[in-house]
């Protein structure tokens, strides 16, 4: 049997006929660049997330960077992000002409170590990004607490984590900003690349949308240096089909992870904080003692696939590395080393599930 990390074709089967239409109505329509479609899912994802803003953009990874811009950071400020995420997070700090300063994970959780988040501010640093990876919510209280202590910004990259809550609030409404990711393979994929900013801050949100239209608010008229990156009315309409659907795929895949919890053995299973409800973007593991790569292609040539998210920390790119970057972060090295992403997503059946975790069952390393 084959199990692949993800089925997008399985998921459009099953949505198919509700996003044909929506995508045609679009094409109908003649309108595909911020319009109604846009306008509606930004109401939408600010009442499901619980804030007063949300703007759609090209991704998460202009999300990132237009929050980063928008908090009005520059060249000589500092911002601190966690060294093990997708490589996004750091970057968009970089090109937004700020110093990316990297901070080591918690083993457990994989989400930024507030124990050493302190000793990372200087008086250069202006925010925190912390990133809830894998879709679970970072320690969100501490990192408000130094945030207020020492007058930082907060962005929470919720690339992976739409939908999951830190004490019943919803990532992307705890900070100053959040942004989200709708790239396919997200719990909440459009049918390209698609982003979107959240806050409560007015200031915020119009800065934004001047920033993602060339610095306009009026046609032919700047008055900021800006970027083009709107989502537009296709991707905005695919959303708007999917968003109907996110609370019960969120609930699968935590299903999905339970299952894998209670039956997997011989890996260290995710680690999930009773306070939080962590949504599984990816079911990660570890496979200690160097053993990940063997287990992998035992695995796959029992059909299952896996994935490592992410091999390379953030701090170890060849791109952070010839600028003089030289930290060790060695629990975001060792994780790089150990990790593994098991296939979970809405659309796996029983026999599926049970055809992994056999299997995992059934390596003798
Ligand atoms: C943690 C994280 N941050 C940022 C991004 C960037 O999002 P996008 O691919 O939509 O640009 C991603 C997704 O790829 C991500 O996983």
């Amino acid at each position: 049997m084959n199990v692949p990390l993800i089925d997008l074709k399985a998921q459009y089967q099953n949505i198919k006929g509700e996003l044909n239409s929506a995508v045609e109505a679009v094409l109908g329509s003649g309108h595909f660049i911020l319009g109604p479609e846009e306008t509606k899912l930004e109401e939408e994802i600010a009442r499901f997330i619980g804030v007063k803003y949300a703007i759609g953009v090209n991704s998460g990874t202009d999300a990132l960077f237009l929050a980063v811009k928008a908090l009005g950071i520059n060249e000589g400020d500092e911002v601190i992000v966690p060294a093990f995420s997708f490589f996004a997070s750091a970057e968009t700090i970089s090109l937004a002409g700020a110093k990316v300063v990297f901070t080591d994970i918690r083993p457990d959780t994989y989400n930024i170590d507030i124990k050493q988040l302190e000793s990372m501010i200087t008086p250069k640093t202006k925010a925190i990004m912390p990133v809830h990876l894998y879709g679970q919510p970072a320690d969100m209280d501490q990192i408000m607490y130094f945030a207020g202590k020492h007058k930082l910004k907060v962005i929470e990259d919720c690339a992976q984590s739409i939908g999951a809550e830190y004490r019943d609030k919803k990532t992307g409404s705890i900070g100053d900003i959040g942004c989200l990711s709708f790239f396919p393979t997200k719990n909440l994929g459009c049918a390209g690349d698609g982003g979107m900013v959240l806050t409560n801050n007015e200031e915020y949100a119009n800065m934004i949308k001047l920033l993602r239209a060339h610095g306009s608010s009026k046609k032919y008229v700047h008055s900021e240096i800006g970027i083009n990156s709107r989502l537009d009315e296709i991707q905005a309409a695919v959303i708007r089909v999917k968003l109907k659907y996110i609370q019960a795929w969120n609930e699968k895949r935590r299903k999905n992870a339970k299952f894998y919890n209670a039956n997997l053995k011989g890996v260290i299973i995710p680690f999930e904080q009773d306070f939080v409800k962590h949504v599984y973007n990816q079911y990660t593991v570890r496979v200690e003692n160097g053993k990940r790569e063997e287990f992998q292609a035992y695995l796959k040539a029992q059909g299952v696939a896996t994935a490592v998210h992410y091999p390379i920390p953030m701090h170890k790119q060849e791109a952070y590395t010839k600028l003089g970057y030289n930290v060790s972060m060695p629990e975001s090295e060792k994780a790089a080393l150990e990790v593994c992403s098991l296939p979970n997503y809405p659309e796996m059946t029983e026999e599926m599930l049970n055809h992994v975790a056999v299997t995992i069952n059934n390596y003798k390393s």
